[in-house]
């Protein structure tokens, strides 16, 4: 089914000036950007997009790395886009991440309390319309 997944290149990723790369890998994909812009996330927004991860060791450290510069919020359209982003970005450890990859090919682990991968992606459809809520109010 065609399906809308909610994408975030993160601080590292716009930082780095990677935020053309991923939106090309998605376009060049087939998936289509709807909804796309420039912003930095705020506190309340953060812990109800990372609600899931409250309470684990990388939480606060990831909540600060989110703040801590402007992030690329899009909304990508495509049959399966949910699965077929996650493959992707890769694997959630850019080590780990198979070459190929977003996070393979341009993340590396760079010794923090958080994983600076350049990317995020919604893990289900669930997640998607949740997330997409959070980031795109007005969708
Ligand atoms: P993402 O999957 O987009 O959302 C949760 C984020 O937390 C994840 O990307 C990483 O940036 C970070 N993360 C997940 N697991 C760990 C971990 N074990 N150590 C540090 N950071 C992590």
């Amino acid at each position: 089914a065609v399906e809308r997944t909610l994408v975030l290149v993160k601080p590292d990723g716009v930082a780095r000036g990677l935020s053309g790369e991923v939106i090309r890998r998605i376009e060049t994909k087939g998936y289509r950007v709807v909804a796309l812009q420039l912003t930095t996330a705020t506190p309340e927004l953060l812990a109800q997009h990372y609600a899931e991860h409250e309470g684990k060791p990388f939480y606060q450290p990831l909540v600060d790395f989110m703040l801590s510069g402007p992030v690329v919020a899009l909304v990508a359209e495509g049959e399966r886009v949910i699965e077929g982003f996650r493959s992707l970005a890769g694997a959630t450890d850019p080590t780990a991440a198979a070459p190929g990859t977003i996070r393979g090919d341009l993340g590396r682990d760079w010794g923090l309390a958080v994983q600076q991968n350049i990317v995020h992606g919604s893990d289900s459809a669930e997640s998607a319309a949740r997330e997409i809520g959070l980031w795109f109010p007005a969708s």
